[in-house]
């Protein structure tokens, strides 16, 4: 099933993001797709928000590749897979272990790694419409 949900403000999509963390459970993985400036990290910083984790501590892992945050449910492996060359690159950042952490594993762009991803996944999709408006589509999919 397909939830479609549009934001009109970053505070919306972190709500959103939060109201899908209290589904999650420890072992899961987020792939978040979307253009650049689409709002997937603020979506990230919802759903860390969302677990009790600080909510500021919610970065771009565009160049450091993985970012990790404690949160009082589960651990959060945010990774980016923007400026990472391919799969090749991934795994020797040890994306398999991570995926056996019990943690939620967060993947922005994950298309471009798409081979490593296991295909039981909520699927998060998001597309600007305007300036401040999103529409967010929201899937377990696998
Ligand atoms: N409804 C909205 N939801 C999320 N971000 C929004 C929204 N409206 C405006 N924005 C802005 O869009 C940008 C999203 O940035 P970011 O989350 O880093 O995007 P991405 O990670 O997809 O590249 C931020 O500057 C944010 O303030
Ligand atoms: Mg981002």
């Amino acid at each position: 099933m397909k939830r479609i949900v549009r934001t009109s403000s970053v505070k919306g999509t972190m709500e959103l993001a939060a109201s899908l963390a209290a589904e999650l459970r420890p072992g899961d993985v987020v792939a978040l797709e979307g253009d650049l400036g689409a709002g997937k990290t603020q979506f990230v910083r919802g759903l860390v928000q969302g677990l009790g984790g600080a909510s500021r501590a919610v970065s771009s892992p565009t160049f450091v590749l993985l970012n990790i945050y404690d949160t009082p449910k589960m651990k959060v492996y945010h990774l980016d897979a923007y400026r990472i060359g391919g799969e090749d690159d991934l795994e020797a950042i040890g994306f398999s272990e991570l995926l056996e952490q019990d943690g939620l594993v967060v993947i922005e762009w994950w298309q471009r790694v798409a081979g490593l991803v296991p295909q039981h996944k909520w699927l998060v999709q998001i597309t600007a419409i305007s300036p401040r408006v999103r529409n967010i589509a929201i899937s377990l999919v696998g």
